[in-house]
């Protein structure tokens, strides 16, 4: 009989040590070590490898076939999107997200749309329950199978019963093997678990969509190395409690990872936002100031998005800065910019800052309009809605370039804006669009162009 071995994995990075201690070697977190039974390997796998016969020669890379990469539609524009075109069989695909995000809601839809045999397996709802949620996004599909389990060999047995052609495993956390003694969830197990099914998607060609958990902290929970394994990472973002999410890939083997998909949670389960500019302004009634518009790229599509500003006087002695899916170190800079370059006593104001539809942006080219509405809102002025903006600010005041600005322009024409103000210093090739370019060069000359 083999001996039962036991090991420490950190539980935040999978890193292993030999015995407990309070910190981990690698990511220097405290009290994360846990000890984890593994099995200790007979032989040794290189020599395993050996006595097979029929090992896999190395090819010409221009005599490999590529035909088996078809990939297969899911059904789902966005997804295809952000998968570069559809799903590559014999792919392994890590879907993440917050809890209530929608992460069971989009791989039902997309089991129930799919036109191939499919089998769903959950080991957090029953089939009832899924039955249930099936129907309300209203998805009739005879190509369907839901499990309810969570032993990956009862798994693989029921995939050999019933030879589907995409398996969807809602969550990896909840799975756990017979080869491994721990606890589902932990490290060991996450890590076995997925390379059974990466083993398995490689044999068969059939792809595998596996759920995951991510830690308050935001990232995968389980080890690191499991990013590492899979062939395409997708998070699924968004703010609960608000209808839009964002699915984008992190990491992607088989296309670019700058796509986004945009969703819309609505009663109905998830709805494909195939323009999100639109969507993402706000409705108003009569004129308001602390509005502006900022012409964004998110991943490679341009998305319009609306920035409101709040400016307020201090009640308390330290004035309150905060954002909503903005920076809030960025919006700190770019209040010590006004105070320093434009002379505003802000030091004595609140400054609110919330950008509509719960998304986060990351691009720098919203600091413009993060200016224009703090401006707006501390000077009373609206700004016409008819305006959007797409630069940089740096420290001194000076307004910077972005990149993709074209496609910002283009995106402002065809939605009908009438002016776009840019950094004096980008290079745009001519257009003849009906927008206005509008070039500024420092946060001065805006201020005089707007509040004079
Ligand atoms: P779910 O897919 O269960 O999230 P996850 O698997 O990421 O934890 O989504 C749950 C949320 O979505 C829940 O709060 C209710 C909401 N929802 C809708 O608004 N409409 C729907 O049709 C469905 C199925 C869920
Ligand atoms: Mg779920």
């Amino acid at each position: 009989m083999s001996k039962v071995k036991t090991t420490f994995f950190c539980q935040i990075c999978g890193t292993q040590h030999s015995k407990w201690q309070g910190q981990c070697n690698s990511c220097k977190e405290w009290n994360t070590l846990s000890e984890e039974f593994i099995e200790k390997s007979e032989k040794k796998a290189w020599k395993s490898h050996q006595k097979i016969n029929q090992v896999i020669k190395p090819l010409k890379i221009n005599e490999i076939d590529t035909k088996q990469e078809l990939r297969i539609n899911s059904g789902d524009k966005e997804l295809n999107r952000v998968l570069g075109g559809g799903i590559i069989p014999g792919s392994l695909i890590l879907l993440g997200g917050e809890p209530g995000i929608g992460k069971s809601t989009l791989l039902l839809q997309i089991a129930t749309h799919v036109n191939i045999k499919v089998l769903y397996v959950s080991g957090e709802e029953s089939q009832s329950q899924i039955k249930i949620r099936s129907d309300r996004i209203n998805n009739p599909s005879n190509n369907c199978y839901i499990l309810s389990e969570t032993k990956t060999q009862n798994i693989f047995s029921q995939i050999e019963l019933l030879n589907p052609k995409l398996v969807i495993i809602d969550s990896i956390q909840t799975l756990h093997t017979n080869h491994i003694d721990s606890g589902p969830g932990s490290v060991s197990q996450i890590k076995e678990c997925t390379s059974e099914f990466i083993s398995f998607a490689k044999d068969s060609n059939i792809p595998v969509f596996l759920v995951g958990h991510i830690t308050k902290d935001g990232q995968i929970a389980g080890p690191k190395i499991l990013e590492h394994m899979v062939d395409v990472v997708l998070n699924f973002e968004g703010d609960r409690n608000h209808i839009y999410r964002i699915l984008r890939s992190q990491k992607n083997r088989f296309g670019a990872t700058s796509e986004i998909g945009i969703y819309e949670m609505q009663s109905k389960g998830l709805r494909a936002v195939s323009n999100p500019s639109e969507l993402l302004i706000s409705n108003k009634d009569g004129k308001l100031s602390g509005h502006a518009i900022s012409a964004t790229i998110e991943g490679v599509r341009p998305l319009m998005i609306e920035i409101q500003a709040l400016v307020s006087s201090a009640v308390y002695g330290t004035p309150q800065r905060t954002s909503t899916g903005y920076n809030t170190k960025r919006l700190n800079m770019i209040l010590a910019v006004l105070e320093k370059r434009a002379g505003f006593a802000l030091a004595s104001k609140d400054v609110f800052i919330n950008i509509t539809g719960g998304i986060t942006i990351d691009d720098p080219a919203i600091d413009l309009a993060v200016i224009v509405s703090i401006l707006s809102s501390y000077h009373d002025i609206e700004i016409s809605d008819k305006y959007c903006f797409a630069a940089e600010v740096g420290l001194s005041g000076e307004i910077r370039p972005v990149n993709k600005i074209e496609q910002r322009i283009h995106e402002a024409s065809k939605l009908g804006y009438e002016a776009i103000y840019v950094s004096k210093f980008s290079k745009i090739a001519k257009q003849n669009s009906p927008v206005k370019i509008i070039p500024i060069s420092k946060v001065q000359d805006l201020i005089t162009h707007f509040f004079g």
